[in-house]
């Protein structure tokens, strides 16, 4: 009951087709929910194909995912084991819990953690924390993100928390932690007892060697950290589902090993992602995989830059965009998000989203996805510019 009425995506969603059906002729463009739109790169497609065809032969046909392995299949993790080694990050297999996507493992991960714990939460973020938070009835403290601290909160001295949730690079406001940054919510973790949540979902959109790709890269971090990753945006998995999270076996709390009792709560819960799925990912850190998506991620940095210029262009203040596929821009005219929202979709049929739905901080601010196509970026772009130009 204390949830608001809609998930923030839901409610977009429901305001466009609202929209959309009272103007049928109208084409809209939608540069909201971050959904990719390249296809799946050719290798794993192929590695699909032919996992499929192994699960139409008798002696290659298989069941359940193999318990004993986290519910991984090893050539799966093997990919993962290397990908973090080439960030400098030393994992074995058994850290590795393989989820359909980190939006569930966000969720279920809830599950270790006593009702009465103390959760904070960065504002503006990823409503999912919040939500989930919420359906478990915890107490809730945020951490501000603002212009001033270029939405990146750090920890401070009268904090108290038992779980911290952070999302770098930041969805929605594409701010990046530097390792530096992390080792202070490293220290606050360790110091405090508390555990860290470390969203890594956009990972593979940072660049340059001082923002962190991994949590992992900052020493401690494998005693009071656990990381969700996802192939959904580095990989354009939304629809095929699946991500890995990390739950070192150093994480000790109380005594107890929350990689044991994440085990015991997925093999409870969960049982698994499939065959032919995992075969698909398998192929997404290999030599040619990463050749293949770092075209994708390339399209998707285009469109950014095109957002980007044309914000510059109208002198309209945002962040992101370097780090990450989303750009955080300021509503123009004092407009909060929601009338921002309903102006560009009245005026432009630009469909964004509004930044109040990611916290209290995100009012008066707009969020726009790199996701899309470069022809429906700078369409939306153009309509855009000559509305506010007026
Ligand atoms: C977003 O637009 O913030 C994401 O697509 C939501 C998600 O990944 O669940």
């Amino acid at each position: 009951m204390k949830l608001k009425n809609s998930y923030l995506f839901s409610a977009v969603a429901e305001r466009t087709a609202a929209y959309q059906k009272a103007h049928p002729e109208r084409r809209l463009l939608r540069l909201s929910i971050g959904d990719v739109t390249r296809p799946l790169a050719p290798a794993v497609v192929a590695a699909m194909r032919k996992a499929a065809d192994e699960m139409g032969r008798c002696e290659t046909f298989r069941g359940y995912a193999p318990s004993g392995t986290r519910m991984g299949y090893e050539p799966l993790l093997a990919t993962i084991v290397k990908s973090y080694a080439r960030k400098g990050v030393a994992l074995g297999e058994e850290d590795i819990f393989i989820s359909d996507g980190a939006k569930s493992d966000c969720g279920n991960l809830s599950d270790l953690f006593s009702a009465d714990n103390t959760v904070l939460i960065p504002d503006p973020v990823y409503p999912v924390y919040l939500d989930t938070n919420i359906m478990a009835g915890r107490r809730i403290v945020f951490a501000d993100g603002t212009e001033e601290n270029g939405f990146l909160p750090m920890p401070k001295r009268d904090m108290r928390a038992d779980v911290i949730y952070l999302c770098s690079p930041n969805n929605p406001t594409g701010a990046a932690y530097t390792k530096e940054e992390l080792r202070a919510w490293v220290g606050y973790a360790l110091e405090n007892d508390a555990v860290i949540l470390y969203d890594a979902a956009y990972e593979y959109f940072v660049s340059g060697e001082d923002r962190a790709r991994s949590i992992y890269q900052v020493e401690g971090a494998k005693e009071c950290a656990i990381e969700l990753c996802s192939y959904s945006k580095t990989a354009g998995f939304t629809g095929v589902r699946c991500g890995y999270t990390v739950v070192p076996r150093e994480l000790v709390r109380e005594g107890v090993s929350l990689n044991r009792l994440w085990e015991r709560r997925q093999s409870t819960k969960f049982n698994g992602v499939s065959y032919v799925t995992q075969m698909g990912a398998a192929a997404v850190f290999t030599e040619e995989g990463e050749r293949q998506i770092g075209e994708a991620i390339a399209y998707y940095r285009g469109n950014a830059k095109i957002i980007s210029d044309a914000l510059t262009r109208l002198g309209i203040p945002f962040t992101g965009g370097e780090h990450s596929p989303y750009i955080w821009m300021k509503c123009p005219c004092g407009m909060d998000s929601w009338t921002f929202f309903d102006y560009l979709l009245n005026n432009a049929g630009v469909v964004g989203t509004p930044g109040s739905g990611f916290g209290r901080n995100g009012e008066g601010y707009f969020r726009l996805t790199a996701f899309g196509t470069h022809e429906d970026t700078e369409e939306a772009m153009r309509r855009i510019a000559k509305l506010l130009e007026t």
